[in-house]
């Protein structure tokens, strides 16, 4: 089948192109080669196995005369947590009104659509409490700890983007019922080929520059935050078999994309570190925190499980190995730019 990628030519799009191509598919990008991810549009069109098409996803024009397709993967989104907290409006147009004409495009074709939302629509998500059982969004008192977010769980999103990831699930609710959907929650994506010049996102990306100019790993606070890091292969695979294995129309599936396991971003740190082939320099803590960052994320796998999906098959630690072992002779942003990014957010009043 001839398979249209919206966000192609990005991290996940280039991953999941080379899979489907690898099953014998054909595919097609339609991408804004965005400045803040593409730092040469051209060489990322170059890596894209089959055309692509320079368009906007929510503009109504980019999704008029595209060539014949068979089913639609909805990659393209703004993905920095913080930079969503002043960039409101960018954030909302193409996360719920580019979602929303993916949708409309597959229920006017008629053809399936695979769709990329965020474990942000979970917020803090899922705890458990020894007093009051479950509470959702916040702990509810001193008695709780995290617990996996499971897909019917509550949406709490404590950041505009997690809000647009939310506003976006819901716009394709009409669509679900007339062309198969399914709707995918990643965790914390990495591996080789992720963005690297772009300061807004990507706390590995930010560790690399660190490492690579010798300097010490900066932690936003304790470090004891916790995040799910799925390579990007895993996930790769995972779109592959929702693109084989459509659910019926009416019936929309929502699944999570994670490792199911959870790591500190002090793990994080010496995982990196032992990748990077120079000594480290050791860690600060910044006494800051961002607005709209949550403390802990986690999938649970049990609906993955339960409906034979694949299971993710790299470990945390060889995950992020493989991304550090690749990227290292790479050119990226100076852990400089993270400093800037960070210092929009205070000036704006957005950290705390
Ligand atoms: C990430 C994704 C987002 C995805 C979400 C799902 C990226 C770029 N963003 O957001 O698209 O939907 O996961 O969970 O992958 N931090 C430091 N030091 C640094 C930089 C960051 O301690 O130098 C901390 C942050 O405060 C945060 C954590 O690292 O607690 C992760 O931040 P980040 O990598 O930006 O991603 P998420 O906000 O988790």
């Amino acid at each position: 089948m001839t398979v249209l990628i919206t966000g192609g030519a990005g991290f996940i799009g280039q991953h999941l192109a080379r899979r489907l191509v690898a099953d014998g598919h054909s595919v097609l990008a339609l991408d804004t080669l965005l400045g803040q991810v593409h730092v040469d549009p051209q060489a990322s069109v170059a890596a894209f196995p089959g055309p692509v098409i320079v368009g906007d996803v929510a503009d109504a024009s980019a999704w008029t005369d595209l060539p014949q397709v068979n089913a639609v993967v909805h990659l393209a989104a703004e993905t920095g947590t913080g930079q969503s907290m002043y960039e409101v409006e960018r954030y909302h147009r193409v996360n719920v009104e580019g979602t929303a004409r993916a949708g409309a495009f597959a229920a006017d074709r008629g053809i399936p659509l695979v769709a990329l939302s965020s474990r942000a629509v979970y917020g803090e998500g899922r705890h458990g409490c020894l007093i009051h059982g479950v509470a959702f969004g916040a702990p509810c008192c001193a008695h709780t700890a995290p617990e996996a977010s499971r897909e019917a769980d509550p949406h709490h999103p404590v950041s505009v983007y997690g809000e647009t990831k939310s506003e976006g699930e819901a716009a394709l609710g009409p669509v679900g019922a007339a062309v198969p959907v399914t709707i995918i929650r990643p965790q914390n994506v990495i591996g080789p080929g992720q963005a690297l010049h772009n300061p807004y996102t990507g706390v590995l990306a930010a560790f690399l520059a660190m490492l690579k100019e010798g300097k010490p790993l900066t932690l936003y606070g304790a470090g004891t935050q916790t995040r799910d890091f799925l390579h990007v292969e895993d996930l790769a695979a995972l779109i592959a078999w929702a693109l084989a294995t459509p659910p019926q129309p009416g019936r929309p599936r929502v699944l999570n994309a994670g490792s199911g396991v959870r790591t500190t971003l002090l793990e994080l740190a010496r995982y990196a570190a032992a990748g990077a082939p120079v000594p480290t320099y050791g860690i600060t803590h910044l006494d800051i925190h961002r607005a709209g960052d949550i403390d802990h994320a986690c999938a649970d796998l049990t609906l993955v499980r339960a409906v034979g999906a694949p299971l993710p098959r790299w470990t945390t630690a060889d995950a992020v190995a493989d991304f550090v072992a690749a990227s290292w002779d790479k050119t990226g942003a100076p852990a400089s730019a993270w400093d800037g990014a960070l210092g929009e957010l205070r000036e704006r009043g957005l950290t705390s």
